[in-house]
């Protein structure tokens, strides 16, 4: 491994040791359940919600959405039932790191879940999990068991008199579950459609009731900002606007495909070229999904596009789950995109017209441009397509699916015209 890479601040994965997980005594000797003995010691819940604020917090889901901000939406002083859930649905395309955090590290989950549920006063929380990942719900199920074990969850948590209980829910799983309000469904033991916004889940959430919907890897960033403070938090950064460190899961073609802890802000070309280990083979870079597979994509030209939230929406892309996948210059980005619209086609809900009819259409064209039986007219139809579906979904499913189709129209525009010419796909050999 680069030498380099041992340098980066390592904070979500200070304890990771590949293929172990820690259990609470590894947990504790390394500084853990410290944070919750601060919290419930020393800070009162407004303080809490205000340390997020000020550390400057994004969620770590996809959207970005300011959580001290989100935080001070919540009815925390309103009495009766509130809940707090953690999504940890994760099955965007190119996304692992929820998954990678709760293998090596679920106490710090659990703790995060914690501090947070005494700042909003909900006491009743779940972790939403898929049930694919299996290994992460028994290891969640035992750091449960473990930290009631030792007072931190339970009945009057070190005499404060907060009650607070955890559930770990295993989900049948689907891309649509991830989407909140689809989750709460889900959770209800309904159909997870999307539900329609407004109310938010702050004020009718989970079966009726005020709810915050957080991701895995925001929550565990709460114990180290109650830690060490919001400036702190802010100083891992690289940007000035940004804050923190984020979990980056690589992938495609590069010669290193793994899940990284880098800092906000890390220049896209020194993931490439230093964390990556460079382009496989030594071949040419020719484009990136930045964010997971709803975000447009990038390319050479945006190497030195620093990897955070303003940068990224900069130039046309979006930071999202920071799942950065690599094509390399043998990629044919129609068939890339084809792929990715695919899965989102088969993902949909089926609750609204121009996602559910949509999609089909947009992966019937980029097919028939793929095999070369394309005419211009198709090109024009794809635009068209890209126009009626952009912002006129119930939700962010079919707009983030037009991510890649924005990046392939707005950098790729003569690779598809050349299947159109040469009637085949220019990138496959005859
Ligand atoms: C189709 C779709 C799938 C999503 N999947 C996830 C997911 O797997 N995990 C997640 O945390 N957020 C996911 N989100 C975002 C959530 O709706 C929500 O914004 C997030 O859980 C809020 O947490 P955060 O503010 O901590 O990021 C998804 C959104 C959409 C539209
Ligand atoms: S965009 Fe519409 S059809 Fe697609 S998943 Fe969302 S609600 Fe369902």
């Amino acid at each position: 491994m680069s030498p380099r890479i041992s340098e980066y601040p390592q904070v979500l994965f200070k304890n990771r040791v590949p293929g172990e997980t820690v259990l609470i005594d590894g947990y504790r000797t390394t500084g853990g359940y410290t944070a919750l003995e601060k919290a419930f010691k020393e800070l009162d819940p407004a303080t809490i919600r205000d340390q997020a604020k000020r550390a400057n917090l994004r969620g770590r889901g996809g959207a970005g959405f300011p959580t001290g901000i989100k935080w001070s939406f919540f009815p925390a002083d309103q009495p009766g039932k509130k809940y707090l859930v953690c999504n940890c649905d994760e099955m965007e395309p190119g996304t692992y790191k929820d998954r990678e955090l709760l293998r090596a590290d679920p106490h710090q989950l659990i703790e995060g879940v914690i501090i947070s549920a005494f700042a909003l006063q909900t006491p009743v929380a779940y972790i939403f999990i898929r049930y694919a990942f299996e290994d992460c719900a028994a290891n969640l199920d035992r750091a449960v068991a473990e930290a009631t074990a030792a007072g931190y969850l339970g009945k009057n948590i070190l005499g404060s008199g907060f009650d607070c209980e955890i559930h770990v829910h295993r989900s049948a799983g689907r891309y649509i579950l991830g989407e909140e309000t689809a989750l709460l469904n889900g959770l209800e033991g309904k159909r997870p459609n999307p539900r329609s916004k407004p109310p938010f889940p702050a004020v009718r959430g989970l079966f009726g009731q005020p709810t915050t919907v957080n991701n895995v890897e925001t929550l565990a960033n709460v114990p180290h900002i109650i830690n060490h403070g919001a400036e702190w938090y802010k100083g891992l950064a690289r940007t000035l606007e940004g804050a923190g460190t984020k979990l980056f899961g690589l992938s495609g073609h590069l010669e290193r495909t793994a899940c990284f802890e880098l800092p906000v802000g890390i220049p896209l070309r020194e993931v490439v070229e230093e964390v990556g280990g460079g382009v496989r083979g030594g071949r040419t870079f020719k484009a990136c999904l930045p964010g997971g597979a709803s975000t447009p994509y990038l390319t050479a030209a945006q190497l030195d596009t620093p990897l955070d939230f303003e940068p990224l929406e900069a130039v046309g892309s979006r930071f999202g789950t920071a799942g950065v996948t690599v094509f390399d210059d043998t990629t044919c980005m129609v068939a890339a995109t084809l792929n990715l619209i695919r899965f989102f086609a088969r993902e949909s809900c089926g609750w609204c017209t121009p996602c559910r009819d949509g999609l089909p259409v947009v992966a019937w064209l980029l097919n028939k441009i793929e095999s070369g039986k394309a005419t211009f007219d198709d090109i024009d139809m794809l635009k068209d397509q890209f126009r009626n579906i952009s912002g006129r979904s119930f939700c962010a499913l079919a707009e983030g699916a037009m991510g890649p189709v924005a990046g392939l129209l707005n950098h790729f525009e003569q690779e598809l015209a050349d299947h159109v010419i040469k009637g085949r796909c220019p990138l496959k050999k005859k």
